[in-house]
């Protein structure tokens, strides 16, 4: 396929500003989910069709029917993380760029990139006839992002659309340069606000500093108090709930290439790792609850100087989660132990906004055998298993028909996702479009059907 080409079809999708958690940006997603509308009909899908909900819109096509062949589901989202702080980005965010052989872009990797891989994967299996070798349906879902329920409610409701012999989840990375990857393992969200108020009004802090209660002193104290200096949280229960990895996930992570300090400088960017200081590394991004602060509003931050007690403050948090945390749970958990904290004379609330649930994926399947070989023909290595810290609330739904879930990308660790200059090698780009390629056609040949 022509690269030159190639670009130019996937900078269109990239320049469109699909940030679904903001609503002024409605309209963008639905033009992202428009663009790939189109493409579904110009490859010759003869079912394209958007899936409404309460929110933006899913995306879902079928290629022409060929029966007596299996049928893979893939999955990816069209929709992007918010680009600030924007004068940290080198070119404008939805202006996408290639520098030294990497194109900049919000979604350059998350996910629209990776959605462009299958897409041109598919167009690259392919006949004459327009047909392909085997079944291939999408689901390219908007919310992805922002904790949105279309595509959750939609499986839900219509479980035939996952009963079909194998998913790919294509909005992972590699675990390193030349290390292709298969996740066994996605960490679960709770993400919640947590409100304070201690007056009805603000105050002159020299006039009532030192008898009135300050809100967002007591909402610091509180978010403090949530978690220890050692990394321990402490919400009651939450560690009894969690299920360690299994003696082989142990083995295979010891045996992964991992050097602390490189980590620290290349990816961290910080002066120390924090956290449990019993667990590895990889064990704390993977198999350990998180709780982080995304942050926190009230009070006085304009220029200059202003003495006032503020009467309300808000924090945004969230928990990440481990197989067997439940998120429901986990929230009234959370609520729970704010409500306990909390001095008498302060008035809090916690809002749970959206939250999804941990996974775990058995990596035995025949079906990863096949995309073993796909990696190895084209990118000269097997996948490692690996987990994830992030999350991806709709694979317990996709999981759910009882095909393998192969979550997978082409993604590499310095990518920068949710960060300013997101990037995807475009090396990558060709790469991904190869594997996808051959995983297709050689599951149609050996692929249950
Ligand atoms: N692609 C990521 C998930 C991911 C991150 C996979 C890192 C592998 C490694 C996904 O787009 C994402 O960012 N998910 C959100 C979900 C949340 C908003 C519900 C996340 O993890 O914060
Ligand atoms: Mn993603
Ligand atoms: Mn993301």
């Amino acid at each position: 396929m022509d690269h030159d080409k190639l670009l130019a079809e996937l900078n269109q999708f990239l320049a469109i500003p699909s940030i679904s958690t903001l609503p002024a940006h409605a309209q963008d997603c639905r033009r992202a989910a428009g663009w790939l509308m189109e493409q579904f009909r110009a490859l010759g899908c003869p079912v394209v069709e958007l899936l409404e909900g309460d929110g933006h819109p899913v995306v879902w096509a079928e290629s022409p029917r060929i029966e007596g062949k299996p049928t893979v589901l893939c999955y990816g989202h069209y929709d992007v993380q918010p680009v600030d702080p924007l004068d940290e980005w080198v070119s404008p965010p939805f202006e996408p760029t290639v520098r030294d052989g990497k194109l900049y872009a919000r979604g350059a990797v998350d996910d629209k990139g990776q959605v462009f891989t299958l897409l041109k994967a598919y167009q690259s299996v392919l006949g004459k006839d327009g047909k392909p070798p085997l079944n291939v349906h999408f689901i390219i879902e908007g919310e992805e992002e922002c904790g949105g329920r279309v595509i959750f409610d939609r499986l839900r409701a219509e479980p035939e659309r996952t009963a079909v012999d194998a998913v790919i989840v294509a909005d992972m990375g590699y675990y390193a340069p030349g290390m292709p990857a298969v996740y066994t393992g996605l960490r679960g969200l709770c993400y919640a606000e947590i409100h304070v108020r201690t007056l009805q009004r603000d105050l002159h802090s020299g006039s009532y500093g030192g008898v009135a209660p300050n809100a967002m002193e007591t909402l610091v104290r509180l978010l403090a108090d949530l978690k220890s200096r050692s990394g321990k949280i402490n919400i009651p229960k939450l560690y009894k709930a969690v299920e360690p990895p299994t003696k082989a996930e142990r083995k295979a992570w010891k045996g992964l290439p991992f050097d602390e300090r490189e980590f620290l400088k290349d990816e961290v960017t910080g002066k120390a790792l924090v956290g449990l200081k019993q667990y590895s590394a990889l064990e704390r991004t993977w198999a350990l609850p998180t709780f982080e602060i995304h942050g926190i509003r009230g009070g006085f931050t304009g220029e200059g100087a202003k003495t006032v007690i503020p009467a309300q403050a808000m924090a945004k948090v969230s928990l990440r989660l481990v197989p067997n945390q439940e998120y429901e749970k986990v929230g009234k958990w959370l609520t729970r132990a704010v409500k306990d904290l909390a001095p008498k004379y302060a008035e809090v609330e916690v809002k749970l906004l959206h939250g999804g649930n941990p996974v775990l994926c058995d990596v035995s399947h025949p079906a990863f055998t096949v995309l073993d070989e796909a990696f190895e023909a084209v990118a000269g290595a097997r996948t490692v298993p690996v987990r994830a810290g992030g999350s991806i609330p709709v694979v317990p739904e996709l999981q759910r028909g009882g095909a393998p879930v192969l979550l997978t990308g082409i993604g590499l660790p310095d990518d920068g996702l949710h960060s300013p200059n997101e990037k995807v090698t475009v090396q990558q780009l060709w790469d991904g479009i190869e594997v996808f390629g051959k995983f297709f056609t050689r599951f149609a040949e050996r692929g249950a059907a």
